[in-house]
């Protein structure tokens, strides 16, 4: 009972005191199979020895103002892996958004002009709320200054016509995760670069949960075989602790001005060093993620359409799909819902055949149920 804390969003009935590989324990010793992974954080598992042995307490924190030896190995890998000059690391994917439109703001000044997605999830600040297309978490907060032309998702005549020359950025996730894993074509992402280029608008690709794995490639705009000029990511980055990036091409860097963005505790050694770390693991698991995701694919197309790629899945159902999750909870299957009726998996990168079969036989007794 919290009297104090105050839960925010909604929390499940659960308290979680430890986790091993892909499963998770309660007070009682309950385990649990975790497709959930800490909202696709904890994309190695719990408790990884190379995340564990990462976790050295001998230099955790020096600010921005002092160099350390992670965070330029750790931008270049980044670089590398997404096809872009220079990067920049904050504390949270919402700060990602920040710091994405800052840039395009220096980049483009003075246009202004956003074109997103309806649906789509940018995170909770003012910046990333302006940006978000879901009415129900924009709508306490309203108005909002920025001015924004939200496309529903896929509709391409929709995409031309939000663009007018005042277009500074455009920015999309390639699959809308808390929009209920809801893929962008290939077509409409090339389109949207197409614009953009046209335009001299920037592309944000915002893969805060499609990113560093999750679908298989590296980042899941590559899937379309587009480059994006911004590209947003957080979550797995850096084994659990609190990590952000902000990727972008030598044109963007060069409008952005000395010192236009700080953050006390961003790109710490700690948190860069195990990013190190899980950049190594992920790359390796790559092969793996787009074996065993097609396994779930698969498994869970007994119970109807299933979108999205690799290790980001969403299982559409003509009904609320809270009760599933308590149920196949009860039962011991952490998963989650998005948009009230989609399932969502975010299983780890080392999700096994077996923990596909586990989870499928419970779902097959609480789906039927
Ligand atoms: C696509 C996307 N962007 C941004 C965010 C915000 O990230 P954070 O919760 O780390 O601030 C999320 C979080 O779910 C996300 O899914």
């Amino acid at each position: 009972m919290n009297t104090h804390f105050l839960p925010n969003p909604r929390r499940q009935p659960l308290t979680i005191t430890g986790g091993d590989g892909c499963y998770v324990f309660d007070e009682s010793g309950g385990r649990y199979l975790d497709l959930v992974s800490g909202l696709g954080v904890n994309a190695l598992g719990h408790n990884h020895p190379r995340i564990a042995q990462a976790m050295r307490p001998d230099l955790i924190h020096t600010s921005g103002l002092y160099a350390h030896p992670f965070v330029e190995p750790l931008a270049r890998e980044l670089c590398r892996m997404s096809g872009l000059d220079r990067a920049l690391f904050t504390n949270s994917g919402t700060e990602a958004t920040e710091v994405a439109l800052k840039l395009a703001s220096c980049y483009a000044r003075p246009r202004a002009h956003i074109v997103a997605i309806q649906g789509g999830f940018h995170g909770r600040s003012r910046g990333g709320l302006s940006v978000t297309g879901q009415a129900t978490l924009r709508e306490p907060f309203e108005p909002f200054s920025l001015p924004v032309t939200f496309v529903a998702p896929n509709e391409e005549s929709a995409l031309r016509a939000a663009f007018t020359p005042g277009t500074a950025a455009m920015i999309c996730e390639p699959i809308l995760g808390e929009g209920g894993v809801l893929p962008l074509t290939d077509t409409f992402l090339q389109l949207a670069r197409e614009l953009c280029t046209q335009h001299e608008a920037l592309l944000v690709a915002d893969e805060c949960q499609t990113g560093l794995g999750r679908t298989g490639r590296h980042f899941a705009f590559q899937w379309a075989g587009i480059q994006p000029d911004i590209v947003t990511t957080a979550k797995p980055l850096a084994g659990g602790l609190p990590l952000g990036a902000v990727i972008f091409s030598h044109a963007v860097a060069d409008r952005f001005p000395a010192s236009a963005h700080g953050s006390t505790f961003a790109a710490g050694p700690l948190a860069c060093r195990v990013a190190l770390e899980f950049l190594q693991e992920m790359e390796a698991l790559l092969p793996h993620i787009s074996e065993v995701g097609e396994a779930l694919r698969a498994a869970l197309a007994q119970f109807g359409e299933v979108r999205g790629r690799g290790l980001m899945l969403g299982l559409p159902l003509p009904r609320p799909a809270d009760p599933i999750v308590a149920a196949a909870r009860e039962a011991g299957l952490l998963i989650n819902c998005t948009q009230s009726t989609v399932l969502r998996f975010l299983p780890p990168y080392i999700l096994t055949q077996e923990h596909v079969a586990d989870a499928a036989c419970i779902l097959e007794r609480v789906i039927q149920d």
